[in-house]
C-alpha cells in the first residue's frame, strides 16, 4: 500500500483525507492518505521522516507552504514563482515540490462557471499567498486585466506586473466594481467564525458579474450571498479545494479523478449544498 499525506498545523479539520481516500477507493488504488500534525520547529524532521518511510507524496498546508521549499530536492517553476509548495511528489527518492492552488482555482472557475477567460477583466481582493498563486495562473490565460486591491496596498506592489495590473485600495476598488467581469475574494474575511465580516462592499456591483470566494466554510459567505442578491453568478471555495486536490492526485497517480464525486464528498461533510 502506498502512503500519501498532508502536513500542516493544525490539520485535524482537514477534508483532504476524506476526499483523497474516497478517490483511491473508488479507483481501486491501493493507497492511504493521512493528515499529519507537524509543528513548525519539526518541519525538517517530518519531511525527512516521510522520505524514510517511503511516502509517495504529500500535500502541504498552513503554515508550512513556504518553509517546506527548503527541504525539496527540486522545485517546479510555478512553485518557485509563487514562493510556495502545496504538493510534493516522491520521484525515485527525490522530493519534487509543486503548487496546484492557482491552477486549481482557475480550472474550477472555468469549468464550474462554464467560461473562458480570454479578454476578461478581473479584480482580486487580497494580496496574500492565495492571491499570488491565483494571480500568476490568471496571467497565463489571455485575460485583459487582473487588478489587485488589498488592505495593505504595498503588499500587492511586490508581485504585480505593471502592464496588466493596477493596485487599488479597498475603497478605490469598491467604487470600480462595475468595470469587472470577475471579482475574486482571496482573503479570509468572512470565514468561520467571523461570518458577518465582508472583504469589500458590493454597492457598485453590476448584474451578471461572476463573484467567487475561496472560502468554503461557510459554504455561502455573507459576501457571496449579497453578490447573489445583486444578480451576480457566484462560486464558493469548494471548487478550488477540490481541483487543487485533484491536480495533486493526478501528479501522484497519473489519473485525474472524478471532481464531481470529490465535490459531493466535501459538501456532504460540510453539511450543505453548493451554490
Ligand atoms: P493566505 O496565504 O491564505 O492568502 P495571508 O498571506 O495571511 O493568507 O493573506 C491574507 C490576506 O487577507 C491579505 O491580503 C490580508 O490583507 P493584508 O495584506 O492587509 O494583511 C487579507 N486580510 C486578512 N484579514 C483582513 C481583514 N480583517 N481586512 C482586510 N483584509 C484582510
Amino acid at each position: 500500500m502506498k502512503l500519501f499525506g498532508l502536513i500542516g498545523c493544525p490539520v485535524h479539520h482537514s477534508l483532504s483525507p476524506l476526499m483523497h481516500n474516497d478517490a483511491f477507493q473508488s479507483l481501486r488504488i491501493d493507497a492511504h492518505y493521512h493528515a499529519f500534525h507537524v509543528e513548525p520547529h519539526l518541519l525538517k524532521e517530518a519531511v525527512q521522516g516521510l522520505k524514510a518511510l517511503q511516502c509517495a507524496g504529500f500535500n502541504v498546508t498552513i503554515p508550512h507552504k513556504t518553509a517546506v521549499m527548503a527541504y525539496m530536492d527540486e522545485l517546479d517553476e510555478t512553485a518557485k514563482q509563487m514562493g510556495a509548495v502545496n504538493t510534493v511528489v516522491n520521484e525515485n527518492g527525490k522530493w519534487i515540490g509543486y503548487n496546484t492552488d492557482g491552477e486549481g482555482f482557475v480550472r474550477a472557475l472555468c469549468e464550474q462557471m462554464n467560461i473562458d477567460l480570454s479578454g476578461a477583466r478581473i479584480l482580486l481582493v487580497g494580496a496574500g499567498g492565495a492571491a499570488r498563486g491565483i494571480y500568476f495562473t490568471l496571467l497565463k490565460h489571455r485575460v485583459s486585466a487582473v487588478d489587485v486591491c488589498n488592505r495593505t496596498a504595498g503588499k500587492a506592489e511586490t508581485f504585480i506586473a505593471k502592464q496588466t495590473s493596477s493596485v487599488y485600495s479597498l475603497e478605490e476598488a469598491e467604487e470600480r466594481l462595475g468595470e469587472y467581469d470577475i471579482i475574486i475574494n482571496t482573503t479570509s474575511v468572512g470565514m468561520y467564525p467571523n461570518v458577518d465580516a465582508m472583504p469589500i462592499s458590493l454597492q457598485t456591483l453590476k448584474k451578471g458579474t461572476i463573484v467567487s470566494d475561496i472560502i468554503y466554510n461557510p459554504l455561502m459567505t455573507k459576501w457571496l450571498q449579497e453578490a447573489k442578491e445583486r444578480g451576480a453568478r457566484v462560486q464558493n471555495g469548494v471548487g478550488m479545494f477540490v481541483y487543487q486536490g485533484a491536480l495533486a492526485f493526478e501528479k501522484w497517480t497519473g489519473i485525474f479523478p472524478d471532481t464531481k464525486r470529490m465535490e459531493k464528498v466535501v459538501i456532504q461533510q460540510l453539511g450543505g449544498k453548493t451554490c
